[in-house]
């Protein structure tokens, strides 16, 4: 067991840490009230390699480990979860899938473009009625020899109104069930794709989730992942390793709000010292300090797994569950200490304590998580 980063890794962190503090921070509430998208930022990331950072070089990717991707997921979420959801779903479900499961044209036709950056990707699996329960698909992909016909709606989409590729589960044949369905490549201009509304969000108010809704698109045979009726374990085996970006995510924005709860804590003063220097404080401090590095260990064992080519399905979900528990925690935490500055905009932590609830929510709740965990565990 080896807990030293590699002088790459450390770099990678640095460039995050340098990223993220310079170029996201200065506009980060201002893009939260108004709901922006952080395009430009976001073709920066790019440049820096940060959106197929696991994607081989072949592909146009940066050929990093997922030790490396969790370590820049954990800086860039310290400061704007919004662009760090954009990029783990980009890196971890999109670009990770298609080159795990799809094709050589699939690849060089879609994920060279994404791995470069220079387009966005975008999974969709969730459906008005399909949360928790994914395999109740009612989107519908109906064989028609050449292609397929899509005919549905999915809800909740990260980068829904910015991508141009989009990984969209659908049900082929429903007599047998998950077995009848499918992943298709669907491109944003195909005849009969809408990008719906766009929610209001509590928090990443600044990431682009949208409603989708298909009327009779029609998706060539050839932008099927895998063989016919293994569109939902491409969405599992994927999640999987999606979780992993979510755990970091969430570790982030933990970590984030401690570095800004012990900074005021030196500043502020109250009954004749530093608030860091009663009891009160400095214990919310090491509690969330501990909690945050239990939850780095675990994004790290699961991300090491991964790099390894081990399963990692329960890892990531006692990460993905841990970390965003430790989230919730550590922003209310930090919330508190701040007093009444935490509760208004300017001082950010009220923003990463709106913006840790969704960690427990999305790619898998944490009730979801918990399925995974015990299910695994019943097993053995
Ligand atoms: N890898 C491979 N196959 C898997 C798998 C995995 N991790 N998990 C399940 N499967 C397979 C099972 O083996 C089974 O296949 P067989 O019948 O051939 O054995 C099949 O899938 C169905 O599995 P279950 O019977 O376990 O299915 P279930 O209905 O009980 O559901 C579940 C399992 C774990 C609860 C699953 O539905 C789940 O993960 N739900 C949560 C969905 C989710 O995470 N949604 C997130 C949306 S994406 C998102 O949020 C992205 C974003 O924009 C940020």
């Amino acid at each position: 067991m080896d807990f030293q980063l590699t002088e790459e890794q450390q770099a990678v962190k640095a460039a995050a840490r340098d990223f993220a503090q310079n170029v996201l921070k200065p506009g980060a509430i201002e893009r939260d009230e108004k709901q922006e998208f952080a395009k430009e930022e976001i073709k920066q990331l790019a440049e820096l390699g940060f959106m197929g950072m696991m994607t081989d070089p072949k592909y146009g990717g940066s050929g990093m480990d997922t030790v490396s991707y969790v370590l820049a997921m954990e800086e860039i979420s310290k400061i704007d979860s919004s662009v760090s959801v954009c990029m783990s779903v980009n890196n971890s479900l999109v670009c990770w899938g298609l080159e795990k499961f799809g094709t050589e044209e699939q690849k060089q036709k879609y994920l060279v473009p994404l791995a470069k950056g220079e387009k966005i990707g975008a999974f969709c699996l969730s459906e008005p009625e399909a949360g928790s329960d994914a395999t109740s698909q009612r989107t519908t992909a109906i064989d028609e020899g050449d292609h397929y016909v899509l005919n549905g709606t999915k809800n909740w989409i990260t980068n829904g109104g910015s991508a141009s590729i989009y990984l969209v589960i659908a049900q082929t044949d429903v007599e047998k069930g998950h077995k009848g369905i499918n992943a298709f490549i669907v491109e944003r201009d195909m005849d009969g794709f809408v990008v719906g509304a766009k929610e209001n969000k509590m928090g990443i108010r600044s990431s682009d989730t949208h409603t989708l809704i298909f009327n009779d698109v029609k998706v060539p045979k050839e932008n099927r992942i895998g063989e016919d009726g293994f569109g939902f374990k491409f969405a599992m085996k994927t999640l999987e390793g999606g979780r992993i970006g979510i755990a970091a995510q969430a570790l982030g924005i933990a970590a984030g709000a401690l570095e800004l709860a012990t900074a005021y804590s030196k500043e502020r003063k109250a009954f004749g010292k530093e608030i860091h220097k009663h009891q009160a404080i400095s214990f919310k401090l090491a509690d969330m300090a501990t909690e945050i590095e239990a939850s780095r260990l675990l994004c790290l064992k699961a991300a090491s797994l991964k790099d390894e080519g081990k399963p990692i399905g329960h890892a990531s979900a006692m990460a993905k569950l841990y970390a965003s528990k430790t989230a919730m925690d550590a922003t209310t935490e930090a919330v508190q200490i701040h007093g009444g500055y935490g509760f208004v905009k300017e001082y950010h932590v009220e923003r990463l304590m709106r913006d840790a609830k969704i960690t427990q929510i999305y790619e898998g709740t944490s009730e979801i998580q918990k399925v995974v965990i015990s299910r695994g565990l019943l097993a053995e």
